[in-house]
């Protein structure tokens, strides 16, 4: 916790209302971005480098419950958590962000009902759905804007997970992050179906936050990102109005494959991908060369994710035994 960091808190929480609770519980949707955040222009304040674009999960995301108590205890799906473990100590890091809420410690309960199988990150819903609960528990009374910004702090792509439906973080200029949050575009693309394909469960070797750092210290590919980021979040923001699935698909796969450019020419380099990532990358291009409209997107790990109409679902999943079909506007 840096002095930058809670004088940002102070600043967002002033004005706000206080209506304690005993309790206070929010749901979060988790996330996938078509247009990748990857690159930070100020640590202690989280702010990205490039804006970008998601779209929530819908019913899939992460319950919490938090309450006052003498000491701090964490739960995850019903289970305490040791804390040392890692999850505990961001959690409780981000919670003494808040020192006026009366209390030496919280009991903190989190309910995520993303499949763990699903290889889905939960620190988007679950920094959205704890900054949420937070909110009720000390009754803030804070806009969505204020939630998205001190999510932000807690993850980056937590910012973009307050909120439903296609979503858009903008990265904003200022150097007190007072411009960097997202904000709600459509809610409305019932055919759109994102199919998870599983590839490993295992925890990444090394972290978005340490792989970004590396990639815009390292790599020489990263100069050409930002520009490119920025163009495909238009690119796609008219393609979700136009429901124009075909050019949303190609450039938010493209915008995915050239974000790993940047990660694989980082030095030390930074291989997410595994051999059956790049074995479905290719079934996914022979798929569409005969004929079937499906892209791919993949954050900072092995685990694809499919981008297809609810029309070609049969067809996707025939050629993906297993996968686990997203719909995320339902
Ligand atoms: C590749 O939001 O996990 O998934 O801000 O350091 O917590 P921190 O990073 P995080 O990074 C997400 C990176 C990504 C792309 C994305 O979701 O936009």
């Amino acid at each position: 916790m840096s002095d930058i960091q809670t004088q940002f808190v102070k600043n967002i929480l002033s004005g706000a209302k206080n209506n304690p609770n005993s309790c206070g519980s929010a749901f979060a949707p988790s996330n996938i971005a078509l247009s990748k955040y990857w690159g930070k222009r100020d640590a202690d304040l989280n702010l990205p480098i490039n804006s970008s674009l998601s779209v929530s999960l819908g019913a899939l995301g992460t319950r919490t419950e938090i309450r006052r108590t003498d000491c701090d205890a964490v739960y995850l799906n019903g289970l305490k958590v040791d804390g040392h473990d890692s999850f505990a100590l961001r959690t409780l890091e981000f919670l003494h962000l808040f020192p006026d809420l009366g209390t030496s410690g919280f009991e903190v309960r989190t309910e995520n009902n993303i499949p763990t199988a699903a290889g889905l990150a939960s620190s988007a819903s679950g920094f959205a759905a704890l900054v949420m609960a937070l909110d009720d528990l000390a009754g803030w009374g804070l806009d969505k804007k204020k939630l998205s910004m001190l999510a932000r702090l807690g993850s980056g792509s937590a910012s973009r997970s307050v909120f439903d439906g296609f979503v858009q973080w903008n990265a904003g200029e200022n150097p007190d992050g007072t411009d960097s949050y997202a904000e709600p575009l459509s809610r409305d693309w019932k055919e759109f179906r994102i199919g998870i394909l599983e590839i490993s469960k295992a925890r990444k070797p090394v972290g978005s936050r340490d792989g970004m750092n590396r990639t815009v210290q390292t790599s020489e590919l990263y100069k050409s990102w930002p520009a490119q980021a920025n163009r495909d979040i238009e690119t796609i923001r008219a393609a979700i109005d136009a429901k124009d699935f075909p050019t949303l698909g190609k450039t938010a796969e493209n915008n995915a494959l050239a974000m790993h450019a940047t990660m694989m020419s980082a030095w030390p380099p930074l291989i997410y991908l595994q051999s059956e990532s790049i074995e479905a990358i290719h079934q996914v291009q022979r798929l569409r060369s005969d004929g079937l409209e499906v892209y791919l997107t993949i954050d900072a790990g092995p685990n694809i994710k499919l981008l297809f109409l609810e029309k070609n679902t049969e067809g996707v999943s025939e050629a993906f035994p297993g996968l686990q079909c997203i719909q995320p506007f339902e």
